[in-house]
């Protein structure tokens, strides 16, 4: 029996559910050549942040595209000049030129920016390019002690719907864990526009450095243990939000694919173990995942995803609190 591997992604028709997501192994074109080769039926192209884009090539495109008297951000009295017409990132868009060119898969490409000027101007741009996709990356520590969690959930749905209106191309918000009400959020991102949920972005937490005693930025890869918030969210929202789900975050193995699927991911996203191991990384997990579900008598990702989601399983408090309980008073000390 042959697994039947597709999916569909953003409405994209997909060969199998297991791709690389946003990081720098899909920042060049080799790279991007030997993930596809290794089985990745789409690629999620690193971030453009807005930080990137010099501010004066921001303001030529945005007079450009929208008109200055369009947008309440526009620079007032700005005129664009052809002349100095500047493309801004253009080691970004060459990528973009040349994966859509030569990758033969879909390609996603992700935005991250603060203003709502900057992104609405660059999806516009990379859809202008042709990209398959675009993924939003909202990467916001809400620190400001006077904005309340109201205030942040409103800056993103308004995001998202100012980036929906600006673009066709299929959009996938990708987001972090830390929402009051992530179940609620998700719905309300996906009513603002998102096709598509990431889940979750994987915040780097600074650390002290005790011999310089300067606070350190501190990129750790991640492990399989951490896809376990993953899965409790992704089996709370399958079949509750009208997007489609992407897992990212601690797929290391098979198995790791496996659990996702079963939850309800429709893509599984990799980085870390990407990063470590390279492309066979990817042909491993793919491997894996397809020979679990042949032995456990499924015909295809359709049919497996999702059958361990809340709505699913047998004893749905699993994913809330009744688990807290069990875990804590079921640890037994071992001296
Ligand atoms: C070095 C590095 C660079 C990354 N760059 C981006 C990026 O540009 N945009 C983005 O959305 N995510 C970025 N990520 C996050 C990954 O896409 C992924 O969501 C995260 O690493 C969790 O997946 P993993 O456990 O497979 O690593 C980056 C991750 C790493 C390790």
């Amino acid at each position: 029996m042959t697994v039947d591997m597709t999916t569909r992604y953003l409405g994209l028709e997909l060969a199998s559910p297991i791709m690389p997501s946003a990081s720098p192994v899909t920042g060049d074109i080799d790279h991007i050549l030997a993930l596809v080769e290794a089985g990745a039926p789409a690629i999620v192209l690193p971030s453009l942040f807005e930080e990137q884009i010099e501010h004066d090539a921001m303001a030529v495109h945005f007079g450009l595209e929208l008109g200055a008297e369009g947008f309440s951000e526009a620079p007032s009295g700005y005129l664009p000049s052809l002349n100095n017409y500047n493309t801004g990132p253009e080691e970004y868009l060459k990528l973009v030129q040349r994966a859509r060119a030569e990758a033969r898969v879909p390609v996603i490409a992700s935005l991250n920016g603060v203003s709502s000027g900057g992104w609405t101007l660059y999806a516009r741009v990379l859809a202008d390019e042709g990209v398959d996709g675009l993924e939003l990356n909202i990467y916001k520590i809400a620190a400001d002690v006077e904005m309340s969690s109201a205030d942040v959930e409103l800056a993103y749905l308004r995001l998202v719907e100012t980036v929906r209106k600006a673009v066709d191309v299929p959009l996938a918000v990708k987001v972090g864990p830390y929402f009051s009400a992530m179940a609620s959020m998700a719905r309300r991102l996906a009513e603002a526009g998102a096709d598509g949920l990431v889940i979750f972005n994987r915040f780097y937490q600074p650390d002290i450095d005790l011999s310089t005693l300067g606070v350190t930025p501190n990129l750790t890869l991640s492990t399989s243990a951490e896809l376990r918030l993953v899965l409790r969210w992704l089996a709370i929202l399958h079949g509750r939000v009208e997007t489609d789900l992407a897992a990212t975050t601690g797929i290391h193995q098979g198995d790791d694919a496996v659990k996702a699927i079963l939850a309800g991911a429709d893509v599984v996203m990799m980085a870390s173990a990407l990063l470590r191991q390279g492309p066979k990384a990817l042909t491993t997990v793919q491997q894996g995942l397809e020979g679990w579900l042949e032995e456990n008598g499924y015909e295809s990702v359709a049919q497996a995803r999702g059958s361990l989601s809340q709505r699913s399983v047998s004893d749905p408090s699993a994913f809330e609190r009744s688990n807290y309980m069990k875990t804590l008073t079921s640890y037994v000390p071992s001296w």
